[in-house]
């Protein structure tokens, strides 16, 4: 039987310089480990020789035993490529993405706790800020009725604008009630054509106007439908589509031209998890969603020099008449806490989901359920009996 002989331990004869190969040798997992967490060719080249020195006659005769068995062609190369300067370039490159994507995510997350957390201890205050009238585009109901009362609560006189006028009074009055401040109502329909925004505009000259929330929104049908089987088409693209976009335009069109004389002005326009990517079956309204997103980044951009802030306002589920008064759990907000945490979002972020709850959301969707996979075939093919699913799941009372 042939006796190999041990050649001589490369790595103790030379001063080690290939840490691979020394793990490689190793039956150690942890030094195994270790090497390859260690991110520097000098610091790991220390260990090996530190290594080497404790273990010292082991580590030669398992290392000899492995050059025996034709391994050292295979190690002498990695030496030469570990020492290439091409090498070490990628290996800091490597080094460097890593860090950008760990830096980034810590950055996300404290501007995250930033603005859903830190926001409700220092929160900015509206009415030193802004001063003067809220106006508040359906506030009869909802997200709508909540800013109207959260703002009166905050120090704002309110103007109320909605369709129907018993609700208006009642909403006014219980602002009146509970915060002591004036109200004004302005009784409009807004798929009433342009014809309707001199009278709006005649209603709020010469008020002083601090905030504007733009927050009347329609849906055209309670279940979900693929473009072509959205029922009475014809009247929802006329409807829906023309009239949301254009009361956005025409009420910013109002107000803006005092609030840019005035030096300060809030704008809060609401658009929705719908408008911030493609969802199958709410083609039209999430289309409308992310021009109402679009249009107050832009506007941001445009007017933040003159003093105005301009928040787009992405809510997920929140438990209206709209989303047929859900129940309300971790997912789904009242409206009343909605607003809270999303009017405590002012001056910290020009662009948030409102709340923690939906800001978490956001990130799980945006990362793990991307639109690739939300959008793949089978989940669109699905779409409707998720939908219709997920709301008897969270037991839709249409009675309320
Ligand atoms: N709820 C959610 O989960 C959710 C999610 C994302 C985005 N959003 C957005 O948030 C906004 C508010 O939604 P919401 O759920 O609070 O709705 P909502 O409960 O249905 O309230 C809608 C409000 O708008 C008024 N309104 C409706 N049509 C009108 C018209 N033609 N003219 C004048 N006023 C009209 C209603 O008052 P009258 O009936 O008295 O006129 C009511 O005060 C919408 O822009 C919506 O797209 C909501």
């Amino acid at each position: 039987m042939q006796r190999i002989t041990p050649a001589p331990c490369k790595l103790q004869n030379e001063k080690p310089t290939n840490g691979r190969k020394l793990a490689q040798t190793h039956n150690n997992k942890t030094f195994r480990l270790s090497w390859y967490l260690i991110p520097t060719h000098a610091l790991r080249r220390k260990l090996c020789n530190h290594w080497l020195s404790a273990r010292g006659g082991r580590v030669e005769q398992q290392s000899n035993r492995r050059i025996s068995r034709g391994h050292s062609t295979q190690g002498h190369r990695e030496d030469q490529m570990e020492e290439s300067p091409l090498y070490r370039r990628l290996h800091l490159l490597g080094l460097l993405a890593l860090s950008y994507l760990v830096l980034k995510q810590v950055w996300n997350l404290l501007i995250g706790i930033k603005t859903h957390i830190l926001s409700r201890w220092w929160k900015t205050d509206l009415k030193k800020k802004y001063g003067g009238w809220a106006v508040v585009t359906g506030a009869t109901d909802g997200i709508g009725k909540a800013y109207a009362m959260e703002l009166a609560r905050r120090g704002f006189d309110v103007v109320l604008i909605s369709r129907n006028v018993e609700k208006l009074q009642k909403v006014a009055q219980q602002i009146e009630k509970q915060s002591g401040r004036k109200t004004k109502i302005i009784q409009v329909d807004f798929t009433g054509g342009s014809e309707i925004y001199p009278k709006v505009e005649k209603a709020l000259k010469g008020l002083d106007i601090g905030i504007l929330v733009n927050n009347v929104g329609m849906t055209y049908h309670p279940t979900a439908n693929r473009f072509l089987e959205v029922p009475d088409i014809n009247k929802v693209s006329s409807t829906l589509l023309y009239y949301i976009l254009y009361i956005v335009f025409q009420m910013t069109r109002i107000v803006l031209p005092r609030m840019v004389v005035r030096k300060k002005g809030l704008i809060i326009n609401l658009s929705s998890l719908a408008g911030n990517r493609p969802y199958p079956t709410t083609t039209m309204y999430g289309a409308t969603k992310a021009f109402v997103d679009f249009f107050s980044r832009s506007l941001y951009y445009e007017y933040r020099s003159d003093g105005i802030t301009v928040q787009s306002v992405l809510p997920h589920l929140v438990s209206t008449n709209m989303t047929f008064n859900l129940d309300t759990n971790v997912l789904v907000k009242t409206s009343e806490d909605y607003v809270l945490e999303a009017l405590n979002t002012v001056g910290y972020s020009h662009r948030t989901n409102g709340c923690l709850s939906h800001c978490f959301q956001s990130y799980i969707l945006d990362h793990l359920l991307t639109e690739t996979v939300m959008n793949s075939r089978i989940c669109v093919t699905m779409a409707s009996r998720i939908l219709s699913l997920l709301f008897k799941i969270m037991k839709v009372n249409k009675s309320r």
